[in-house]
């Protein structure tokens, strides 16, 4: 398969992040798991590519966007968050992708990831997070600084 390319999101990448952010695997995989309205999108859209601790990303194979990867910088590490397009997933790319981004940072990372989603605790785990605790239904792996 191509390369995957990592290109930070625009707020031309609003219409497929609405698509995908509500889409219902990723509701039901997702923290807030009701549908979000259009106005509340934008304007989360325009704070996160505005805001310095936040680094969201699109995943590009061929052009083609393909997923959303991201991380988002706290006091404690970074946070590392994915969705892949629903057209292009079980082909690898949440893994691959997510790997990319993990790969360039430094310092503590983790996710939180609802117990039944097998694919992304093997994401995260091939991202070298480990698991560290489950709690309500969410597993935490974390990767230690290094
Ligand atoms: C979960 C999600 C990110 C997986 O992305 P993907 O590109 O389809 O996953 P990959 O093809 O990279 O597969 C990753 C691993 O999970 C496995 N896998 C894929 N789909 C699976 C499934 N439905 N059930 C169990 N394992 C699965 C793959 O075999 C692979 O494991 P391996 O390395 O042992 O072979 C994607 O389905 C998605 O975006 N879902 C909705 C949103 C979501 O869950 N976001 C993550 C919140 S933490």
């Amino acid at each position: 398969m191509s390369d995957i390319v990592l290109r930070p999101a625009e707020l031309t990448d609003s219409d497929r992040l609405f698509q995908w952010r509500n889409d219902p695997q990723t509701r039901a995989a997702s923290r807030k798991p009701g549908g979000l309205g259009r106005a509340e999108h934008q304007a989360w859209l325009e704070d996160a590519v505005s805001r310095p601790d936040r680094q969201l990303l699109i995943a590009e194979v061929d052009g083609v966007a393909v997923g959303t990867v991201r991380a988002d910088r706290g006091d404690e590490g970074c946070e590392i968050s994915w969705t892949v397009a629903p057209a292009a997933r079980g082909q690898g790319i949440g893994q691959r992708m997510v790997l990319q981004l993990v790969a360039q940072l430094e310092g503590r990372l983790w996710s939180e990831v609802r117990s039944g989603n097998q694919a992304s605790s093997r994401i995260a785990e091939s991202a070298g997070m480990r698991l560290v605790e489950q709690k309500e239904g969410v597993k935490y792996y974390v990767r230690d600084a290094r």
